[in-house]
Parts: structure tokens; C-alpha cells; sequence
């Protein structure tokens, strides 16, 4: 193991602490408030951050949608250019907090921004940028990651960057309450595939890496299976903690990873505008059925100790038939059915689009390849 690892984001924790952003943002700063497509509004999150933000000089940008597009995202862009902009507010979830990492590098660039998207331009500056959290998923309010799509090309991609890691992040259980079932289920489960793209590879024997990812997994399935209390105060809390920690750097330092389902999903949310939390469980189960063979161990240890399956010659098909059935417990489908009906060319457009993309090798063993995709997709799309 050889890593470094820093996680710079204060995160406040808890009812109320929406308040607390005034004591973090820098007072003389000219603050862009970003938002979607208005449930701050319904909840009193948009309330508790003009209150917060009433000695501060501030405007807002609204109608980021879901899976952030560069084409809304270059709106913004503008307006902090032409406004002079000193700091980002994202308020929502995943893809407002992207899609305001997205413009925080953006702005600071002469190019055009999507550069930051395929490379072309490797960010060097970026504007400060906090986060309000309402959706509990994806880990974005204190990692380095965003994800956004264009939409000319149906082109969904990411990029990695320490200046967009937020500065704080607000993880108020109560902004959950007006969540919709839907993304409730879509929140655990992205959680739950971000530890297992972490931890579901080869055996490195990283005691606390394994040990803290199981504990994830543990809290995720009690979360599932009591999911008739979503409604109590621990149980939100509860998600919104464990979903943070996934994805937060922590579990993944010095360890192999494996984004492949994550790779295949977002061209599946792309091409069929499957919720992304949903792409993840079609792929995830066909595709640890082919790559069985390598990760054999940690499946065996993931049944055992997530599980609590027996020992035997077939406990790591049995995990993942566990972890197929998590899903389906919780109506989760794990089959893409939003293409229509010609399987062969939904297929093949898939992998067209994943050739296109570069993501002709995934895994941590680089063993999935374009053949194997498709055996995978095969599975996959019914
Ligand atoms: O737009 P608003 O009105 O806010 O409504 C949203 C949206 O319609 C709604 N919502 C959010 N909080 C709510 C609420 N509705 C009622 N009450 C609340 N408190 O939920 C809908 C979905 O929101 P979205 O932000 O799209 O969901 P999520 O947090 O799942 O984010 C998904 C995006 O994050 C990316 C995904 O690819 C996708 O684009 N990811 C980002 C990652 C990262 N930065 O590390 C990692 C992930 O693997 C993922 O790829
Ligand atoms: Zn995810």
C-alpha cells in the first residue's frame, strides 16, 4: 500500500447546520447560489440559505437538471464571468454539486469547458465552492469528482480534481424529508455500488480499507431492509453518514478499484436516461457474474462477512445472487428495460458509444474488454 490521502472538506452534520455557512464563506465574497429544478423551494432549504447568506452579496442560478449538461452548466459560466462571481453555493444533489465543480473550473478557463471533460485542458485554477446537501448518493459534496454529460453527443463523462473538492459540506438529514422514494432507493444503492467498485476487486489486505467497507456495506443492507422507517431521524441520518463515507477517498486509498459498472452505466443513463443509481444495478450483477473468476476472494469474504452466507465451493456465486436480490427486495430492477425492444442494437449501440468514449479496457485486471462487455450486456439488457 503506498497512498496519500487528505480529506480538506468541513462537513457540518446534523439538523440546523445550514446556519453555519456564514461562518465559512469569506463575508466579502460575491456568492452564486446554484440550484435544479426547485425542491429547495419545497423544503425550507432555500429559505435557510438566503436567511444564512442575508449579509452577503448574492444571486442565484437555477434549473440544473439531473445529470448536469455543459450546455446549462456554460449558463452559469457566463453570468459568474460577467459578474465577477468569488464563490459557489451548490444546493441539491449530486448533479448541482458536479455541475457547480464543473463551472468553478469552467470559469476560470478561456477554453471551452468541456477541455476539462476529456483532458484537454488539466484544471490549474478553480473558484472556491461549498455544498448544501439534499440527496444523499453520491459522495460528491466532499470528494473531487463530478460527472457531466453533452448533450449534442449524449456523451456522459467525469473528471477528477482537488481544486473543486468543496470547501464544506452541509449534511442536514432533514433536507431528505420531501425525497421522493425513487431517489431514496437510488441514494442507497449508489452508495452501496460505490463500496463495492472499492472493495470488490483482488485481495490487498487492507485491514481498515476492508474493515470500514464492510461496515458500509453492513449499515447500506440494515438501511434496505428497514426500509419502512425511512421516515425516522436515524434512519436518514444513518444513509446520509454512510453514503458520504463511500465515496469520500477513504475506502479506496491504497487499494485496487473497479469503475467498470460505473463506465457502462453512464452510457446507459446517457442513451436511455436511466436514473444513474439504476444503471449501476443492471450492470453490476452480470458483470461480477463474468469477472467471477478474479474476484472469486473478495466475494467469498463479502458473503461471509456482509452476508453472513456459509462457507462452500459456490459462495461467491451465492453472494452475488445476495447482492442481486438486495436490489430486487427493493424494486430495483436489475435488467435494462427503457431501450425498446431490439436487444441487438441496443447492444451494439452501447458498445459503439464505450469504443467512442475510450472505454474499450475496464477492471481493475483490464480483462474486460469490448467481447466481454457485450457477454456482460448481453445479461444485462432484456
Ligand atoms: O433538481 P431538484 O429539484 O433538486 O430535484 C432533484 C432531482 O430531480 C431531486 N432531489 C434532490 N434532493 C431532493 C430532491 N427532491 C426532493 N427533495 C430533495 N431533498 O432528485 C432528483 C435527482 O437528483 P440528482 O442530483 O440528479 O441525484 P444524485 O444525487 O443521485 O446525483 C446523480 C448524479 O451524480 C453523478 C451521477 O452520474 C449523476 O450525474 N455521480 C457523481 C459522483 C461524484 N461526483 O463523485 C459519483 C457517482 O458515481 C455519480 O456518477
Ligand atoms: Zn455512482
Amino acid at each position: 500500500m503506498q497512498f496519500s490521502y487528505s480529506n480538506p472538506t468541513n462537513i457540518f452534520f446534523g439538523q440546523g447546520q445550514i446556519a453555519a455557512i456564514n461562518t465559512v464563506i469569506p463575508t466579502d465574497s460575491k456568492v452564486l447560489v446554484i440550484y435544479g429544478g426547485g425542491s429547495i423551494k419545497k423544503n425550507g432549504v432555500y429559505d435557510q440559505v438566503a436567511k444564512a447568506l442575508e449579509n452577503y452579496q448574492w444571486q442565484e442560478f437555477s434549473g440544473v437538471e439531473p445529470n448536469p449538461t455543459v450546455e446549462t452548466l456554460n449558463k452559469a459560466v457566463e453570468i459568474v464571468k460577467a459578474e465577477g462571481i468569488t464563490y459557489l453555493l451548490a444546493v441539491g444533489g449530486g448533479s448541482v454539486i458536479d455541475g457547480t465543480k464543473y463551472i468553478a473550473a469552467a470559469s476560470l478557463y478561456d477554453g471551452d469547458g468541456w477541455d476539462i471533460m476529456t483532458g484537454d485542458y488539466k484544471v490549474t485554477d478553480a473558484i472556491p465552492l461549498g455544498a448544501i446537501l439534499t440527496l444523499p448518493a453520491t459522495g460528491s459534496e466532499s470528494n473531487k469528482g463530478a460527472v457531466v454529460t453533452k448533450k449534442a453527443t449524449q456523451h456522459k463523462s467525469g473528471f477528477l480534481s482537488p481544486l473543486v473538492q468543496p470547501k464544506f459540506a452541509v449534511l442536514d438529514p432533514d433536507a431528505m424529508k420531501t425525497l421522493p422514494e425513487r431517489q431514496l432507493l437510488n441514494g442507497l444503492v449508489d452508495a452501496w455500488v460505490h463500496v463495492c467498485e472499492q472493495y470488490i476487486t483482488k485481495p490487498a489486505g487492507g485491514m481498515v480499507q476492508d474493515g470500514f467497507a464492510e461496515a458500509l456495506l453492513k449499515n447500506l443492507k440494515s438501511l434496505g431492509d428497514d426500509f419502512s422507517n425511512r421516515d425516522s431521524d436515524s434512519w436518514r441520518a444513518n444513509l446520509m453518514w454512510s453514503a458520504n463515507q463511500a465515496l469520500n477517498g477513504l475506502i479506496g486509498a491504497g487499494v485496487p478499484q473497479d469503475w467498470a459498472t460505473h463506465m457502462i452505466g453512464h452510457e446507459l443513463t446517457a442513451l436511455y436516461n436511466v436514473d444513474h443509481a439504476r444503471s449501476l444495478a443492471i450492470v453490476q450483477p452480470s458483470l461480477l457474474r463474468n469477472q467471477i473468476e478474479f474476484k472469486r476472494a473478495k466475494l467469498e469474504q463479502m458473503g461471509k462477512n456482509v452476508f453472513g452466507l456459509q462457507e462452500g465451493t459456490d459462495l461467491a456465486e451465492r453472494t452475488i445472487d445476495a447482492i442481486e436480490g438486495f436490489y430486487q427486495s427493493l424494486n430495483v430492477p436489475t435488467t435494462l428495460t427503457e431501450h425498446g425492444n431490439d436487444k441487438a442494437a441496443t447492444i451494439s449501440a452501447i458498445l459503439e458509444q464505450l469504443k467512442s468514449h475510450g472505454m474499450t479496457v475496464l477492471g481493475e485486471n483490464q480483462s474486460i474488454n469490448l467481447d466481454e462487455m457485450n457477454k456482460i450486456l448481453d445479461n444485462a439488457v432484456a
